[in-house]
């Protein structure tokens, strides 16, 4: 099984970036931890700050992979092109939000991608992203 976690803007800045909001681990912790806990799945890691870059790797990644976890950052509620892209392949993607966007500004209340997303995890923290890898290997 090979899986992809794949984080928009600004996540890069993880573990610095508003603490408050998103905690102290940084992605890469995050993404350790997953590789340590899921040793049976083949895990990639994706970051960008580019919208056109996450379409990209969307594109060459999505017809092989058997999940895409996806936080699209604030691309998530602007992005129809991100939207389109996750309704162009085949591989399903899990959209991942690490604070509860519903109890926050109004704008983070709208997804442009979560219809076309097998399903939506948010508010439970980095927690959120291996739940997502749970609901793959569930799949099996
Ligand atoms: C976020 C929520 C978005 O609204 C925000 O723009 C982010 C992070 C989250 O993980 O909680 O960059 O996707």
């Amino acid at each position: 099984m090979k899986i992809a976690i794949v984080n928009g803007p600004n996540l890069n800045l993880l573990g610095k970036r508003e603490p408050g909001i998103y905690g102290n681990t940084t992605a890469e912790d995050c993404f350790h931890q997953l590789v340590s806990k899921y040793p049976q799945v083949q895990l990639v890691y994706f970051q960008s700050n580019v919208e056109g870059e996450l379409i990209n790797f969307l594109h060459a990644n999505g017809f092989e992979l058997d999940g895409i976890v996806l936080n699209a950052g604030a691309y998530t509620h602007t992005s129809i092109a991100l939207r389109d892209a996750i309704a162009a392949i085949t591989t399903p993607v899990v959209e991942v939000h690490i604070s509860n966007v519903h109890a926050r500004e109004e704008f983070r209340h709208v997804s442009m991608i979560a219809a076309k997303c097998v399903g939506v995890i948010a508010g439970l923290g980095m927690q959120g992203y291996g739940l997502a890898v749970e609901y793959f290997l569930g799949k099996q």
